[in-house]
């Protein structure tokens, strides 16, 4: 892989973007800056913000570029079973690695539609969890990041992106 492409609006997936570059050695670039400084065709790692079940911007990095790994980043604790639908819903090839990152919500970065939907959706699955009569340690986060924001961006889950695009590199060689 060439390098590191990613798509961003309140900069969680950049700031995994460049920690990734940081310890790739690859260049990072977000979808806009790469389009004038990588030929299309290159072989990439693709990171996109998670917007209502599909990953941002994928579709025109596909385009451009021969996406190999993709990282999704939403403001959901991981599950599974959301990554494996988003890898249905976006067209996301079985041969091509596709994790999930979590982001975190920073109201303050985001406007207008953005905002307004996140705040709409946060309502609706806020109000669901207050509905149970009992809520787990990680429910009761996950009710404050809605009502609040919260940031979950942590070098650490990297770590199995890293490993991957390791041993892809090992069985290239
Ligand atoms: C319109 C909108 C829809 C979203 N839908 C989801 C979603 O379906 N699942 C999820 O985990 N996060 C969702 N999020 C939250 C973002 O994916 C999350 O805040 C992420 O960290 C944003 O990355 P960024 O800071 O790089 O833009 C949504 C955010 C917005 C604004």
């Amino acid at each position: 892989m060439k390098a590191i492409v990613y798509t961003s609006k309140a900069g969680h997936t950049e700031r995994y973007a460049r920690m990734l570059s940081k310890s790739t050695g690859l260049p990072a670039y977000s979808l806009a800056e790469a389009r004038s400084v990588l030929p299309k065709g290159e072989e990439i790692f693709y990171m996109g913000w998670v917007m209502a079940g599909t990953i941002s911007g994928i579709r025109q990095a596909a385009k451009w570029y021969q996406v190999r790994g993709v990282a999704a980043c939403g403001a959901y604790a991981p599950d599974p079973e959301a990554t494996r639908q988003m890898r249905v819903n976006c067209g996301v090839a079985e041969d091509v690695g596709l994790f999930y990152l979590q982001g975190g919500i920073d109201y303050k970065k985001l406007h207008g539609l953005n905002r307004w939907m996140l705040l709409y959706m946060s309502k609706m699955m806020g109000e669901k969890l207050e509905a149970k009569p009992q809520r787990t340690a990680a429910e009761e986060e996950m009710l404050r990041t809605l009502k609040e924001g919260g940031d979950f961006v942590l070098a650490k889950n990297l770590n199995e992106i890293e490993g991957w695009m390791k041993a892809r590199q090992a069985n290239e060689l």
